[in-house]
């Protein structure tokens, strides 16, 4: 047996949270023969709460689960973290401008990237879920200047898992035989599902489906579907949410799967022409515990103009939270 992996969950008392919990101690992020730590984080208003969780963990006897820390102080629950999981965010409010949410996430996530960098592994993989995720996640970052940047990553594989879904669903392809789906830029209506390097079932999606129901519909679909989630269901996503984090770790830590990528938020570095500055949704690969940007993709005009979009939306949350950097 390996040596426990340390893994952090901030809002550990909450939805994606209390899903998270178990899948992790499960195996399911990172394998069946990795034991884990789970160092919970919460608000002192859910304490108690997050006691209740820690209880139900005890009470699972899970084999793969060798301890449990919960508290409301940052530096020991990222104590030596080799994984964070940063869940926790402020909800936005009745007429809360996206200013205002931005800048009180921002109250959150700046302590949240000092105390990683004062006390957790240097290697610590860093995954904000906690909306708006990207810009939260480049706080966390240049909160941090110890850890490498690209240590730091956003969550949009649900919205990468929700694209699979939607043209599983309209093609008839199990979406296990979908591969190289790509979702660019911001986790927000602007995000860009692309469906143009799309290998569906060994043919290229988009001879598969006809324009007009990849513009006006799966586009919309993946965009809004967080939204039609709550609408159905009177909450958030978060089963899907915490089943896309286990996702995107365990591919981020053990390897994306032969020829296929998937869809990270990541500091840009330039690649297909997005300047440093924001955390922006890219295929990925990952290997030997690093991501990197799938490159050479062809961008054709209708893609560049979604890019460009979604790309301005970040520029904008970044000079809305600029004092925070
Ligand atoms: P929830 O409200 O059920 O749970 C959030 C938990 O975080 C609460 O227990 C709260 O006490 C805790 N919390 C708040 N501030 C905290 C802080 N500073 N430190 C530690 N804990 C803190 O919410 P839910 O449904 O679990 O969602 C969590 C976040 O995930 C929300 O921001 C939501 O918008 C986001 N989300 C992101 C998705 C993505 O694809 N990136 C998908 C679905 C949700």
């Amino acid at each position: 047996m390996n040596n426990p992996v340390r893994v952090a969950i901030t809002g550990a008392a909450g939805q994606i949270g209390y899903q998270l919990c178990f899948r992790i101690a499960a195996g399911d992020m990172l394998g069946p023969n990795q034991p884990v730590i789970l160092q919970l984080i919460e608000i002192p208003p859910a304490k108690d709460a997050l006691e209740g969780v820690a209880m139900e963990l005890e009470d699972a006897a899970l084999p793969l689960l060798h301890g449990i820390v919960t508290t409301t102080e940052l530096d020991e629950g990222f104590k030596d973290a080799d994984v964070a999981l940063l869940v926790g965010a402020k909800p936005r409010g009745k007429g809360m401008e996206r200013a205002d949410l931005l800048a009180e996430n921002g109250k959150i996530f700046g302590p949240q990237g000092k105390s990683l960098n004062a006390v957790a592994s240097r290697d610590v993989k860093v995954l904000v879920v906690g909306n708006p995720a990207n810009t939260n996640a480049l706080i966390a970052q240049a909160n941090a200047p110890d850890l490498p940047a690209e240590n730091f990553t956003a969550m949009t594989r649900l919205d990468h898992n929700r694209a699979l879904a939607q043209l599983a669903n309209k093609t008839g392809t199990h979406h296990t035989r979908i591969k190289q789906m790509t979702i660019w830029g911001n986790h927000s209506s602007t995000q860009y599902p692309d469906l143009h390097h799309v290998n569906c079932d060994g043919k290229t999606a988009t001879d598969l489906v006809d324009r007009d129901w990849y513009e006006n519909d799966f586009i919309p679909t993946v965009q809004q579907r967080g939204a039609a989630i709550i609408k159905a269901r009177g909450a958030s996503s978060a089963a899907s949410a915490a089943s896309s984090a286990i996702d995107h770790i365990r591919d981020w830590v053990l390897g994306t799967d032969g020829d296929d990528w998937v869809s990270m938020a990541v500091p840009a570095d330039g690649s297909y022409g997005i300047e440093p500055g924001v955390i922006f949704s890219f295929p990925c690969t990952c290997e030997d515990g690093q991501w990197k940007i799938v490159q050479g993709l062809d961008i054709n005009e209708f893609s560049q103009a979604r890019l460009d979009a979604t790309d301005k939306e970040l520029r904008e949350e970044r000079q809305a939270v600029e004092s925070l950097l």
